[in-house]
């Protein structure tokens, strides 16, 4: 029995996962686990190693720390590649699913990811799958990043990044082990032109069915 609900929030790169499932654990009074920076700290930990993020990085995820996951150094581009680099692993997912179910079970919790509503918790509470297109997606990790948007190089930035973006998802979406996928018993969420709050207010419905 787990001491509260489980709520699963995946979706593509920069769809505003984590904006939406802080915001709801903090109305929901639950607590929050961002599953990125999991595998963000694994191709960290191997890109310091002057590993290729691609050779087996298991033993990286069996010894990760909670301060390797509060690095600051973990939202960068090159990060996020050897993320999904590493995550591509069956070892790396295995050796990493235990702390993720172990978060949740004493007061339930808030999760955003790629596979939470379809590997990690499939009998999850309630699952939303927050989703955007990539010209959207890619303008707002932009401007997380501190981009401006009205500099020279700006149009050229934002084409490499979306590329990049794209690749990711597209790396995400077709690995063998938990790709990213949307549950059938999922609530599909297009963010296209929505704010946050409105964003978290559809979310809310949804949880409250
Ligand atoms: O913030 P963004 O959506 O760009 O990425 P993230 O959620 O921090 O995840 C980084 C990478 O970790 C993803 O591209 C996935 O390859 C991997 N990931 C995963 O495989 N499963 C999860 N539950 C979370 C992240």
């Amino acid at each position: 029995m787990r001491g509260g609900p489980v709520i699963a929030v995946d979706g593509p790169a920069a769809a505003g996962k984590g904006t939406l499932a802080r915001k709801l654990a903090e109305a929901l009074g639950l607590p929050y686990l961002d599953t990125g920076l999991l595998y963000r700290a694994v191709g960290r930990l191997a890109l310091d190693e002057g590993q290729d993020p691609a050779q087996p990085a298991q033993q990286f995820a069996e010894r990760l720390t909670p301060a390797d996951m509060q690095r600051t150094d973990l939202r960068t581009p090159e990060v996020a590649q050897a993320a999904s680099k590493v995550a591509a692993q069956p070892a790396v997912r295995a050796a990493l699913v235990e702390t993720q179910r172990r978060f949740a079970a004493e007061r339930g919790a808030v999760l955003d990811g790629r596979d939470i509503g379809t590997a990690i918790f499939p009998d999850a509470d309630v699952k939303l799958f927050i989703t955007a297109s990539p010209a959207t997606r890619t303008r707002r990790r932009f401007l997380q990043n501190g981009g401006n948007p009205d500099a020279p190089d700006a149009q050229a930035r934002l084409r490499e990044m979306e590329e990049a973006l794209c690749a990711r998802d597209k790396a995400d979406a077709s690995r063998d082990s938990a790709p990213m996928c949307i549950a059938d018993d999922a609530y599909v969420i297009e963010t296209d032109t929505l704010d946050a709050q409105a964003v978290l207010a559809e979310a809310l419905r949804f949880t409250r069915e």
